[in-house]
């Protein structure tokens, strides 16, 4: 005779025990799930959620764009905003702000509040992050990503998601792969070498997948070598599933799936939002007739696709569910609290980049830090000043709990010394407008701003793009390289009219700057979100000492940069097909090996204090294939500040059997040193960062032979080398 607890103990499904594998769970669901039910799990039910298994008691997974923060609610089967009031959250700073932090201690602390954010909103997944390279200044999603180099993405993605999962909240790391546009985003066929997908497209993705351990990936909506990438053999069966053993979900981006049986054969587990552009456009039809929906049914029933193509989806559905809306061990979350804006403002004040900073005549000093004392007052000129930063720009659209603009974070600095004019107008964020400011409006805004820059101590000019349609944007690319709205000339102006200028440019992309040469200082502040004025002003007062570096070169001119120097069949293709053709000579690989200067190098940056970097020691001169070399090199701040420094380490092999980038970044160590301190940076040198895609042999490959290590304070400002051996 059983007694009446063992009874309750030997009904309960081991699918439901916490305690037992999640295998044992996952085979124990299947085995009871009708066919039905099991196709249900395959595709979207709303907008943003997909079905559970209610007669189990398997709920619904729910998602929320992503990468940002958690975006407000969207009604179920439309792209309206729901008009919650409870739905107002932190917005952290952009991906390419973070990636300029070159910290990934602040990567973890990034996915471990929105993971709390989150749950908070009741969400499973959050769409992103975002790796795609930055391969063109004209991509006007580049803003989600993180920069041009696959190294330092890499190294950033994996904390990030490492934080955010802990919270039972899984990520979805996106585009997969080679959506580096916006132009024709939903078709484009993108063809490039065996080299340029694995040693540049890839890596950043491999690392979220099997060092992160991402539990579900988004395909893209572009095509790889003539296929869907949300349903391709390439690069879902083959590379994600098979070599990299990923036991997550694959997601398509919103539409991006196209064929029943494509959908089912090629890796696809997860349909979400057919029928749209992802956007703007809507469905007449239900989910029913999504393509893993009635006609998968039919396929299916017919024998036309095998059930086990079925069963390998929902194994992969059933175990991100435990993994997330099934973990009842999970916390409950917070919104908008303390913490999480302090973890915003850390990593705004990391992420700023100082780019110049000159006197504003000769034998002055460094405009920046502001020295208050020395200016009755300062004008603030610029629509980026109040603008609200977080509306618009797609997906990663945010509405804001709080919001400080950098003209609120300065004028809380400077009390009563601050002025402001707009300088120009930007317009609103609308889809379908390009900005069509009336010229009169344009130069009545400029004359009033050089007017009050003339009777001004300091002028700091707070412009950039924005996140209209056509500038930082998804579903377009920008028109031009150059800044929007007339900001070259005003600039220009501003200039002439006062010496004391600082351009500081809110921006994801790199921008023409012309005028450079000719303004003493500029600052790159990002899109910091709901702490960005705080930031921005810590930075220019010196509260706190810049230690942003780029994580993507500015090119001086559109056609100096590799993808644009190919001409339209590299950037934008044909409108059908696309080639890659600067190969695998992405970004500063491409400004150092063919000698074409950027304007800014990728990993620039300057400091309010000096850094001298001493001789490096390296702990062997050769090495084979199980050996390693460790690099150290004395850094001393030599300024009156404490600073943090970001060291960075590239190798070149001198001599290969292929074309090689003259270096590629392999590691980097960010210091903190205070005045008149030393501190080392250190480096392992191991095989792996020595090697190169072999097309030949489709494997990671490492030749004998002289190598050097570059050691920098960025990509060109190469304080010592280091020459070695591989034998
Ligand atoms: C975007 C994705 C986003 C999805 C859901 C698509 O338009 O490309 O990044 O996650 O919509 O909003």
């Amino acid at each position: 005779m059983l007694f009446a607890s063992q009874a309750v103990a030997a009904e309960t499904p081991l699918y439901l025990d916490e305690d037992a594998p999640i295998e044992k769970r996952v085979e124990d669901a299947l085995s009871r799930m009708t066919l039905r039910e099991k196709v249900a799990m395959c595709h979207a039910e709303g907008k943003f959620a997909s079905a559970g298994v209610p007669r189990l008691g398997i709920p619904d997974l729910w998602m929320s764009d992503g990468p940002h923060g958690v975006r407000a609610e969207i009604n179920w089967n439309d792209w309206g905003y729901a008009g919650h009031t409870n739905d107002s959250i932190t917005a952290f700073p952009a991906l390419t702000a973070l990636a300029a932090t070159w910290n990934p201690e602040l990567s973890e602390a990034y996915g471990n509040a929105i993971g709390e954010e989150a749950l908070y909103r009741e969400k499973d997944m959050m769409l992103g992050p975002g790796v795609n390279i930055y391969r063109t200044p004209l991509n006007g999603r580049n803003f989600e990503y993180m920069g041009e180099d696959p190294f330092l993405a890499g190294e950033l993605v994996v904390p990030y998601i490492k934080g955010m999962q802990r919270n039972g909240v899984s990520a979805c790391v996106k585009h997969y792969a080679l959506n580096n546009q916006e132009v024709w985003r939903g078709h484009i066929n993108v063809e490039l070498s065996d080299r340029a997908l694995h040693e540049i497209y890839l890596p950043a993705f491999k690392k979220a997948i099997i060092d992160g351990g991402s539990w579900s990936i988004m395909g893209s909506y572009n095509k790889v070598r003539g296929q869907h990438a949300c349903h391709n053999e390439l690069l879902l069966n083959k590379i994600l599933k098979n070599d990299w053993g990923f036991d997550g979900v694959v997601v398509t981006d919103w539409g991006g799936a196209h064929d029943t049986r494509e959908a089912a054969l090629y890796g696809l587990d997860l349909e979400m939002g057919s029928y749209t552009n992802g956007l703007t456009s809507e469905s007449e039809f239900t989910t029913d007739h999504y393509y893993l929906a009635n006609p998968y049914i039919e396929m299916l029933q017919k024998g036309e696709v095998p059930m086990s193509t079925l069963d390998d989806k929902v194994r992969r559905l059933l175990r991100l569910n435990f993994r997330t809306a099934m973990n009842r061990r999970k916390p409950f979350g917070s919104v908008a609290t303390p913490a999480h804006y302090d973890v915003a403002e850390k990593i705004g004040n990391e992420a700023v980049v100082l780019l110049k900073n000159a006197p504003a005549v000769p034998k002055g000093q460094p405009l920046l830090p502001i020295d208050p004392s020395k200016y009755s007052s300062i004008l603030i000129v610029g629509d980026n000043a109040t603008r609200n930063l977080m509306a618009g720009g797609g997906s990663s659209e945010l509405k804001v709990k709080d919001n400080v603009t950098p003209l609120a974070g300065l004028e809380a600095l400077y009390p009563g010394k601050i002025k402001y004019t707009q300088g120009y107008a930007a317009g609103r964020p609308m889809y379908g407008h390009a900005d069509n400011i009336p010229a009169a409006t344009q130069d009545s805004l400029r004359s009033r701003a050089v007017q009050m820059a003339r009777e001004a101590g300091l002028v700091i000019m707070i412009g950039g793009l924005n996140k209209n349609h056509y500038q930082d944007c998804e579903g377009g690319d920008r028109l031009e390289y150059p800044l929007p709205f007339g900001q070259p000339a005003l600039i220009d102006e501003l200039r002439a009219a006062n010496p004391n200028l600082v351009v500081v440019l809110l921006t994801g992309n790199a921008v023409e700057m012309p005028w450079a040469d000719k303004v003493p200082a500029i600052v790159q502040g990002w899109y910091l979100g709901s702490m960005a004025g705080k930031s921005i002003a810590n930075v220019l007062s010196g509260t706190v000492n810049p230690s942003g570096k780029l994580p993507f070169s500015f090119p001086r001119r559109l056609e100096d940069n590799a993808a644009h120097h190919f001409g339209t069949i590299s950037y934008p293709g044909d409108s059908i097909n696309q080639e890659y053709r600067e190969d695998i000579l992405v970004g500063y690989r491409w400004h150092d090996t063919k000698k074409i200067p950027a304007l800014y190098p990728f990993g620039h940056g300057l400091s309010y204090t000096t850094f001298e970097y001493g001789k490096p020691t390296a702990s062997a001169k050769t090495m084979g294939a199980d050996g390693s070399i460790t690099v150290k090199v004395p850094v001393s701040n030599t300024g009156s500040r404490e600073g943090k420094e970001t060291v960075q380490f590239y190798i070149g092999d001198e001599k290969s059997s292929l074309l090689r980038p003259l270096k590629e970044l392999k590691g980097f160590d960010k210091l903190t040193i205070k005045p008149g301190d030393t501190a080392e940076a250190t480096f392992t040198i191991t095989p792996e960062a020595l090697k190169f895609y072999d097309p030949a042999s489709s494997s990671w490959v490492v030749e004998p032979g002289k190598f050097k290590l570059y050691i920098g304070s960025s990509s060109t400002d190469i304080r010592a080398t280091l020459p070695f051996e591989y034998k």
